[in-house]
């Protein structure tokens, strides 16, 4: 039996993210956490000891030879400074999304990418999900026919009340964008993905309906508020988006989405339809084993993901068989797969999304930002390239 030496890797950040991964990556095939690395330290202790990983300081991360790869699991405002400093380091870097908290600073990092020849991924997991890459595989087989209409949304509701507070409300630390970059930008990388189509124009409405929110005097863990019983807050004016209505132009096919974080009753549904001019699909992330296929002149059906009737390319995201449901844990076990093969060899694909996909959607994002500003539309430049 020939051993594999497994690829050493170390997780930044201990919070909702931290433990994803952590979990994932103990599903995947030939990769070791060697460390975990917090700024909360009894957090990574914590988690470290549960899973029998030791602590390190990101420091001594990044001076550790034997560690090939990091993954960023750290609010957005991080994203950029460690990314970099970890390329600097020699490491391949997987990074939450979003990649950083403007182009210029996700241009920045692909070009350092680049230049040292690592591996790099943005953690845009959804299109992970088989029937996601089912419409994928139906639109490249052209039985979409052309595109003519995209829509959806990503709606949740764990925002909705003024007194309900993570750190993404922050600027300083989520980055000009909130709504649009947590989650609108998953939609828009799904939309691109599926279609292959880019956002040539854009025309968005933002709105912040809490003006102030009362923030906890104490930490807060991410979508746990809702639970918290604080009443000791501070009244903070609040400069990022509770939602938004993008409507969009990609070539000659028109679309439109929003973004919401006060969708009462919505905890995570991103929802997509795309329509062509043969057929439609439409997935709902709440219902991820279930693909609507619609056509005008026959009856429409529901297929049920099941490996073995799946096109080719989405059967490689589906690991198990027929009637066992594959979510939201198994998309992070499927990038990371892909991009840990990519590390082993170095000709395999970068079937993931790279930092080029993480500097597509802050476009976006800054033309979403500037639309909303000026109230007019946006043209997109057509060069960014993404998978
Ligand atoms: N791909 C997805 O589906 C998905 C889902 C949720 C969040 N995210 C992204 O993951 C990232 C983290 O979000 P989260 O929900 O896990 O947040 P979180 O608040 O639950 O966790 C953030 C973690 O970062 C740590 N941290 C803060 N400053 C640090 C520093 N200087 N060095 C090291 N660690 C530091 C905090 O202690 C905490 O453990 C964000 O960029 C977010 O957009 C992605």
């Amino acid at each position: 039996m020939t051993t594999i030496t497994p690829i050493r890797t170390a997780i930044f950040g201990t919070g909702f993210m931290g433990r994803v991964h952590l979990e994932a990556l103990r599903r995947v095939e030939h990769v070791e956490v060697a460390a975990i690395a917090g700024r909360n330290t009894v957090a990574a202790r914590q988690l470290g000891s549960a899973f029998n990983v030791p602590r390190l300081s990101p420091e001594a991360v990044l001076s550790d030879r034997t560690i090939q790869a990091v993954h960023l699991c750290t609010p957005n405002a991080l994203h950029f400074s460690q990314a970099k400093a970890a390329l600097l380091a020699g490491k391949h870097v997987l990074c939450e999304k979003p990649l950083a908290i403007s182009a210029a600073e996700a241009l920045e990092l692909v070009e350092l990418a680049s230049k040292r020849d690592l591996r790099n991924a943005v953690c845009h997991n959804l299109r992970c999900y088989p029937m996601v890459q089912q419409m994928r595989a139906m639109r490249d087989a052209g039985s979409l026919g052309e595109i003519l209409v995209v829509q959806g949304a990503y709606s949740q509701d764990w925002l909705l009340y003024d007194t309900d507070w993570n750190w993404r409300v922050d600027s300083a630390a989520g980055g000009p964008s909130r709504c649009m970059a947590d989650v609108g930008s998953h939609w828009f990388d799904i939309a691109e993905h599926l279609t292959g189509l880019r956002v040539t124009a854009l025309c968005a409405d933002l709105q912040t309906f809490h003006k102030i929110r009362k923030q906890p005097r104490g930490p807060v863990e991410t979508f746990a508020n809702k639970l918290a019983s604080e009443s000791d807050t501070i009244d903070t004016p609040v400069d990022t988006e509770d939602m938004g209505a993008v409507i969009f132009r990609m070539g000659q096919a028109r679309g439109s989405m929003t973004a919401s974080q006060v969708s009462a009753g919505r905890k995570n549904r991103l929802s997509i339809e795309i329509y062509g001019s043969k057929a439609g699909v439409a997935w709902d992330q709440e219902r991820p084993d279930e693909l609507w296929i619609g056509h005008r002149d026959s009856a429409n059906c529901i297929i049920v993901k099941d490996p073995s009737l799946l096109k080719p390319a989405a059967r490689a995201y589906a690991d198990l068989p027929g009637g066992h449901s594959e979510g939201y844990d198994d998309t992070f076990k499927q990038l990371f797969r892909r991009f840990y093969a990519s590390i082993a060899d170095a000709n395999a694909p970068g079937d993931y999304p790279q930092f080029t996909d993480g500097l597509r959607q802050l476009v976006i994002l800054e033309a979403e930002l500037a639309s909303s500003r000026t109230r007019a539309w946006i043209d997109l430049p057509a060069t960014e390239n993404g998978n």
